[in-house]
C-alpha cells in the first residue's frame, strides 16, 4: 500500500487496523561511473514497497535527498546538509503522527541518513521529556538494508572484499533487476582493496570533504568492485530484504523500540 495511491478515507480505515508507516530514505548521488545516480533511492524504495508488501503496511513518500556533501565534486550530487534532513525527518513524522501514526520504520539505503535519522529521533523524545509534546508515544526504527542479517551474509558470499563501501555491487545488482532498460555496461577494474582501519573510521559515509573525496577516490567507487553486480543477485538480494524486514517490521509493531 503506497499513500500516495491511497485517498484520506483509505489511510483512516488503514489507521484503524496499524499505526506503523514504512518510511524509505534514499540520497541521489553518484554511484562510480556506471551506478545510476538514484541507486540509493531506487534500493529504499523496492526494497521498502517489496516488504510493504509482505507485511501489509502503509509505504510513505521516499525521502529522496540526504547529505552526500563528499560527493558533490562529481556532477550531478544534490545534497543536504544533515541539519536539513533532521528537519525534514521531524517534520515528515509530526504531520502523520498528527493523524494518528504512531510506528515509523526507515528503511535506509544510504549510510550518510543514519546519523541525521538518529539525532531527529532523538529531537522528537526530548520535545516529549521536556514537556512541549504531550500527544503521546512515538516508536522509531532505522533499518540499513544491507545490515539485515542474511542480506549481510548474501552480500559477503557474492562478493567478498569486492563489496567495499560505495558503489557496492549489492546495490548495483538490485538497481540491474529494478530498472534493467537503464542499467550500464560495466567493465571497470577491481578498485584497490580498503584497509580495515579505513573502513572502520569511515561508516556511515563518515567522508571528508568532496575535493579530497574526489582526489582519493577518482572514478568515484570506494573499494567497491560495481562490476561483479548481476541483475539475478539483485533479484535475490531484494527477495531475502523484503523478507527480513518485513519480519522486522512486526518485531518493531509488537515490541516499540529497538
Ligand atoms: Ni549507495
Amino acid at each position: 500500500m503506497i499513500l500516495q495511491h491511497c485517498t484520506w478515507p483509505d489511510v483512516e480505515a488503514y489507521l484503524r487496523t496499524s499505526t506503523g508507516v514504512v518510511i524509505p530514505m534514499g540520497s541521489t548521488e553518484q554511484h562510480g561511473p556506471t551506478g545510476l545516480i538514484g541507486t540509493d533511492t531506487f534500493t529504499a524504495q523496492s526494497v521498502a514497497q517489496a516488504m510493504g508488501e509482505i507485511a501489509g503496511a502503509l509505504v510513505g513518500p521516499t525521502l529522496m535527498l540526504g547529505p552526500a556533501q563528499f560527493n558533490l565534486a562529481f556532477p550531478g550530487t544534490v545534497s543536504l546538509r544533515p541539519t536539513t534532513l533532521v528537519h525534514v525527518i521531524i517534520d515528515y513524522v509530526q504531520s502523520l503522527a498528527r493523524g494518528g501514526f504512531r510506528h515509523f520504520y526507515f528503511l535506509n539505503g544510504h549510510g550518510g541518513n543514519a546519523a541525521p535519522a538518529a539525532c531527529a529521533f532523538q529531537e522528537m523524545h526530548a520535545d516529549r521529556s521536556l514537556g512541549h509534546d504531550r500527544s503521546g508515544s512515538v516508536h522509531f526504527r532505522l533499518r540499513s538494508w544491507w545490515d539485515l542479517p542474511q542480506v549481510n551474509a548474501m552480500r559477503q558470499r557474492l562478493y567478498g572484499e569486492g563489496e567495499g563501501m560505495h558503489a557496492t555491487p549489492s546495490e548495483i545488482a538490485i538497481t540491474r533487476h529494478v530498472l534493467p532498460a537503464i542499467s550500464r555496461e560495466d567493465e571497470l577494474p577491481a578498485p584497490v582493496p580498503l584497509d580495515a582501519d579505513f573502513i572502520k573510521f569511515h561508516g556511515g559515509d563518515n567522508h571528508m570533504d568532496a575535493q579530497s573525496h574526489r582526489a582519493r577516490f577518482p572514478d568515484g567507487r570506494v573499494g567497491s568492485h560495481s562490476g561483479l553486480a548481476r541483475a539475478e543477485h539483485g533479484a535475490q538480494l531484494l527477495a531475502t530484504a523484503a523478507r527480513e524486514a518485513a519480519l522486522d517490521y512486526a518485531n518493531f509493531l509488537r515490541d516499540g523500540q529497538g
